[in-house]
């Protein structure tokens, strides 16, 4: 692979830095060169930003596995949540002549030019975690990551069979939404699951609104859902940070989180099992169910590069297997699709 001169890239860098159109916003990524020290690949990894567990989780699985021991020279850049900012960061990582470019995406639109430019300067692109939509497939090598509407899926088959197996009448289900960052194909895929067993199951979906994946925002949303709607008894946050911050919101609006819907209770269910926070919450019954969302990537990652780096062509979408936790001993499995999911204890 082409490696361009680095010290005057260096200097082209800490001149836009220093006239202020560098990427400012990038505060805790390497910013030294990528000069590489002999045999390593180099590789630039655009995480999207830090607003979850589950994403710092995703970035240490990847710091470890790009490491020097392992034959990796590591360039690493934080979006902060800004597609804009990790546009940036792999127009950088191509003046850098990085081997590969590794992108984590914000969400899933707008990165056809900024691919055809990397396809231009011949660097392969892989994806990790969420997807792309592009027009022309080619311009990335692979993906892995997960089934985010399998996942979604999963959840709604154990909200319908609890419902039922307590008497719960489908139109007695009040469902609020707290969505993640919308675009990204983690909400894509929990929002369309719920949508479409709402509309199946005759549940009442009373709100869908964006929390973006933090804890702030699930205070926040949830506090205001709870002045607008008092009838809510179903809250699915599409992920843990959110259920924290939702929980936090319905116990100061003096309501009661739990299972036990039919007298008052409002029931949390969330996505990732990453946060011990959120398992905690979950073998205490203040989250009745929890969809694992697996963000150990990194030696994924790694397996996919050095395929690509023996010549072989890595399959084009790697999903990861991902299990159900709750202690509600009463629903032991739920199927999708004609598979059995086991519910184990978190
Ligand atoms: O794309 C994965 C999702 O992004 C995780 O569920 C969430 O916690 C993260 O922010």
């Amino acid at each position: 692979m082409k490696k361009i001169t680095k010290t005057a890239i260096v200097l082209l860098l800490n001149l836009l830095l220093i006239t202020g159109c560098g990427s400012s916003t990038f505060t805790e990524e390497k910013t030294e060169e990528s000069e590489s020290p002999k045999n390593l690949i180099t590789v630039g990894f655009s995480q999207l930003g830090a607003e979850s567990d589950w994403r710092n989780t995703n970035t240490l699985s990847m710091q470890s596995s790009f490491t020097e021991e392992n034959g990796f020279n590591l360039i690493y850049k934080n979006g902060q949540q800004k597609q804009a900012n990790q546009i940036t960061a792999i127009r950088t990582f191509i003046q850098q002549g990085v081997d590969y470019i590794v992108l984590a995406p914000v969400m899933e639109s707008g990165w056809d030019t900024v691919l055809e430019e990397a396809r231009d300067a011949e660097i392969p692109v892989i994806l990790v975690d969420r997807r792309v939509d592009v027009a022309d497939k080619s311009l990335y090598s692979c993906w892995v990551g997960s089934d985010f509407e399998l996942e979604g899926r999963k959840m709604a088959a154990w909200i319908k069979a609890y419902t039922e197996k307590k008497g719960v009448a489908p139109e007695d289900v009040h469902v609020v939404n707290l969505q993640g960052t919308l675009g990204s194909t983690a909400q894509i895929g929990r929002t369309r699951a719920l949508a479409n067993a709402a509309r199946e199951n005759g549940w009442d979906l009373l709100a869908e609104v964006s929390a973006d994946f933090t804890e702030t925002k699930g205070r926040e949303v949830m506090s205001g859902l709870l002045k607008r709607f008092d009838n809510i008894n179903v809250v699915y946050c599409e992920n843990d940070n959110e259920a924290i911050g939702a929980i936090e919101a319905i116990e100061s609006a003096g309501r009661h989180v739990g299972t036990n819907i039919s007298y008052g209770d409002i029931m949390v269910v969330s996505f990732d099992g990453v946060n011990e926070e959120s398992m905690e919450f979950c073998k205490e019954g203040k989250i009745s169910c929890i969809a694992e969302c697996n963000p150990h990537h990194g030696p994924r990652v790694q397996a996919l590069i050095e395929s690509l780096e023996s010549g072989e062509t890595p399959e084009k979408f790697n999903y990861v297997d991902e299990k159900l936790f709750s202690s509600v001993k009463a629903i032991p499995s739920v199927t999708v699709d004609g598979v059995e999911y086991d519910v184990e204890e978190p």
